[in-house]
């Protein structure tokens, strides 16, 4: 009888219920009417006085042993606490994830495609190592226009010698390659990064964002053009925000413009994001040169079309103050945790 106990004992102990059911099957096996302690008293009533004396003790001791360890399981269970076998603390909150935040220049460029979406513009893509057609010559560069020339583009030597490949230097490419393919009517938006061979600094970074957009059909006029662009600029910065167009020049618009808004920092009374002029650019833009539609197969006598170009940190800048190009190719998250946002 001893040894039963004993080893009745050890077992109760050590064990350590997963689960509500578990301690349920424990208390029937021991405590239960036909449990083990229910047999060992049963037992007890045939032994002799000398041993009855001994154990009437012992057994009595066990169990409540028995008891006290179930109440005890039972209440931690109860209570959600400690389940011993995982060693943890269920009521304690979880661990927290981090959660990323969306780059500045993506949560600009959406918003930019977002507009353009509505009215009506399709997003067209194309490769960022371009050839010398596609970035240049079907745009109506001449062949010695200073944009050529190493200061501004990164070459791509190839192993014959030749380098007529290169790092566009602008998303115009991509309008090429939309007109050489289709038929007209056009109405695109290309967003990608773009390429200039540029020293490093606050104000300018060998690589940067574009979206440039293309309209081409039958009487798209500069009205067309003007309008459409007053329209982006309300929907992005605001109603009531003014713009101005200046005349400019692009090899492969004519005739050609950039286009400034009031400045978004201080609504044009002055401050060092404008210069203190009240105007800030932010595009360029034009109506698409006759030799750029020839060279892309599109009858220029029939089809007449607008283009615009702007660069995607500008536009940042002028919505966030953001006063150092580099902090957006550095992906310190002290700087992108500021952007966090709900837009997936
Ligand atoms: N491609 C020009 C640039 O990169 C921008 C532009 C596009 C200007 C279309 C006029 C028309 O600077």
């Amino acid at each position: 009888m001893q040894e039963k106990i004993d080893q009745y004992t050890a077992d109760i102990q050590a064990f350590s219920p997963a689960n509500a059911d578990e301690l349920e099957a424990f208390r029937i096996k021991y405590l239960g009417t036909k449990g083990l302690i229910k047999d060992l008293f049963e037992e007890f009533k045939t032994v002799g006085p000398e041993e009855k004396r001994v154990f009437g003790k012992v057994l009595n001791q066990f169990k409540q042993t028995a008891e006290a360890k179930y109440a005890e399981l039972k209440e931690g269970l109860d209570s959600g606490a400690k389940t011993q076998d995982l060693g943890l603390d269920l009521t304690l909150p979880g661990d927290g994830f981090e959660v990323g935040s969306r780059h500045p220049l993506s949560l600009v460029r959406n918003e930019i495609i977002d507009i353009f979406k509505r009215l009506g513009f399709v997003v067209a893509e194309g490769p960022e190592i371009e050839d010398d057609w596609h970035n240049f010559s079907a745009l109506n560069f001449p062949q010695e226009h200073p944009a050529r020339d190493m200061q501004d583009t990164f070459f791509i030597r190839k192993g014959d010698g030749s380098d007529d490949i290169a790092l566009r230097t602008h998303t115009s490419s991509v309008q090429v390659r939309m007109m050489e393919n289709g038929r007209p009517p056009f109405r695109a938006i290309m967003p990608g990064r773009v390429y200039r061979n540029e020293a490093i600094s606050a104000r300018a970074h060998c690589f940067f964002h574009q979206v440039e957009g293309l309209y081409v059909d039958e009487n798209v006029s500069f009205a067309d053009l003007k309008q459409t662009l007053f329209h982006f600029v309300q929907e992005l910065y605001g109603e009531g925000t003014k713009v101005r167009f200046r005349p400019s020049y692009f090899p492969f618009t004519e005739p050609s413009a950039e286009m400034d808004i009031s400045c978004t920092i201080c609504k044009g009374d002055g401050c060092n994001m404008c210069k203190y002029t009240g105007w800030v650019e932010i595009l360029g833009c034009g109506m698409v040169d006759p030799n750029v539609l020839e060279n892309c197969g599109i009858d220029s006598k029939k089809y007449t079309g607008f283009a615009f170009g702007m660069g995607i940190e500008r536009i940042t800048n002028l919505k966030y103050v953001i006063r150092d190009l580099r902090l957006f190719s550095e992906n310190d998250v002290r700087f992108l945790k500021q952007f966090q946002t709900d837009i997936i």
